[in-house]
């Protein structure tokens, strides 16, 4: 298995909010994917692209599927994020007015995608853009895998 979806999150284009996470959600049904997995990862997406929108001004979404892993790379050029910890903490919010009064910035996304995913990455640079990597992992050998991968690191010859 081997698939791919890209989307594009226009800027300010709140009516089609929630788009690509039902888009996606739909692409995994077809694919016969595990359920709870389609939740975590329309879920994910979700928290996504309306972060895109709020904060970001849009960007990209790739959708990438293997036997394997289904990995979610999320990439925007807007301001960026000065301290990462900080966006990371639960209740961290620098949501403006108009996405308060939609019902966002309660500063949960972030955490919520955290948990949602087995692996999650974020990079940003201030001015440049931000890009978030998330994993989820179809099967139950990953854990075995990276431990296994981190054991030959570790060899010497
Ligand atoms: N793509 C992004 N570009 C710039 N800043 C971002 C981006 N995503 C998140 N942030 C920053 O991280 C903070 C926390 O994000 P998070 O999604 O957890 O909460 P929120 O979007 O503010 O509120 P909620 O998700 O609960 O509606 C944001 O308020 C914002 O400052
Ligand atoms: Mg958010």
């Amino acid at each position: 298995m081997n698939a791919s979806f890209s989307y594009k999150v226009k800027q300010d284009d709140f009516t089609n909010m929630g788009h690509v996470s039902s888009d996606v959600r739909k692409n995994l049904n077809k694919m016969k994917i595990d359920h709870e997995i389609i939740r975590r990862v329309s879920t994910a997406i979700y928290h996504g692209e309306i972060n895109m929108l709020i904060h970001a001004g849009g960007g990209n979404i790739d959708v990438h599927i293997t036997d394997k892993c289904i990995t979610m790379t999320l990439e925007d050029k807007g301001p960026g994020i000065e301290n990462i910890a900080e966006a990371l903490t639960d209740g961290y919010s620098t949501a403006n007015k108009k996405a308060r009064s939609m019902g966002f910035g309660q500063g949960t996304g972030l955490t919520a995608m955290k948990q949602l995913s087995d692996e999650m990455q974020l990079y940003s640079e201030p001015g440049i853009g931000t890009t978030l990597i998330m994993k989820v992992f179809l099967t139950d050998d990953w854990e075995v895998d990276n431990y296994a991968n981190e054991e030959e690191d570790d060899t010497v010859e």
